[in-house]
């Protein structure tokens, strides 16, 4: 059966100065090395989401960098903030970003018969999310427009743990919350999260979640397994296929795609 269609998720970037390195690794190296492989094998998505942390300190220079590289990529990038961002620094690079009314960085899209509904999680201080009265009304509203749709949502910060007490701290704030502006929806198909810089799938009370490795450093599962803070680990971004009876969510280690050895010729 073919797909409905397509989509690329990617989180993490981390972005410094391009010519700055962060914990041993070029973080504008691993952005324009996985953007050029999505141009070469998945030009054809309908849009691209990058589910936050775009910049390391939320440094001007990261997003007009960013900015500059996204110029001519064949598919919409959907972007949106996380706890390394600054919303201010932000909107004045990207000043036709789409806001909700309040100003916060959440916009919906609308593609292959579902709803994507991204969100802003960023507090502000402090390494948690949020989201705060104004955020949640905006959800919900939005859910309720979308009717019987099938609903997707990207969220940087899980509403709940990935048993990594380290993350597990950082995770979003009163995610009782945002369970109730969930309401009793039972469309929401997938929900799409960053943060982490893992691999992760969970099942939250019966909607399937993914995250991803960052496109720069990771948090290793086993932080006694190294000696430095974070680890590298292969970065990876997701394609995502849309089906009327599922979604295959394949990550693909772009950085790390080597040919095997051809085994002897027995014959
Ligand atoms: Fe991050």
């Amino acid at each position: 059966m073919a797909a409905r269609m397509k989509f690329i998720h990617i989180t993490d970037l981390h972005l410094v100065d391009p010519f700055e390195d962060l914990w041993g690794i070029n973080p504008y190296r691993r952005l324009d090395a996985c953007l050029t492989d999505i141009e070469t094998s998945h030009a054809d998505a309908e849009f691209c989401v990058i589910s936050g942390d775009l910049a390391d300190r939320g440094e001007p220079d990261a997003y007009r960098a960013l900015r500059k590289r996204l110029q001519g990529f064949p598919v919409p990038t959907l972007l949106m903030l996380g706890n390394h961002d600054d919303r201010a620094a932000f909107i004045k690079t990207f000043p036709d970003a789409p806001l909700d009314d309040n100003g916060f960085v959440q916009h919906e899209h609308r593609a292959g018969g579902h709803v994507f509904l991204c969100l802003d999680t960023l507090k502000g201080e402090g390494s948690s999310g949020t989201l705060c009265e104004a955020r949640r009304a905006w959800l919900s509203q939005r859910l309720a427009a979308a009717g019987d749709m099938p609903v997707c949502i990207f969220m940087h910060h899980p509403p709940f743990d990935i048993e990594l007490p380290y993350m597990d701290r950082l995770k979003l704030e009163d995610p009782d919350t945002f369970e109730e502006a969930l309401g009793t929806k039972s469309n929401i198909r997938h929900i799409f999260f960053g943060h982490v810089h893992r691999p992760v799938y969970v099942n939250w009370k019966g909607i399937p979640c993914t995250a991803l490795p960052a496109l720069c450093h990771q948090v290793p599962l086993r932080r006694e397994t190294v000696i430095s803070r974070y680890s590298d680990e292969p970065p990876m971004y997701a394609v995502v296929d849309v089906f009327e009876d599922r979604f295959v969510v394949n990550a693909d280690c772009f950085m790390h795609r080597q040919d095997c050895k051809m085994p002897p010729n027995k014959s």
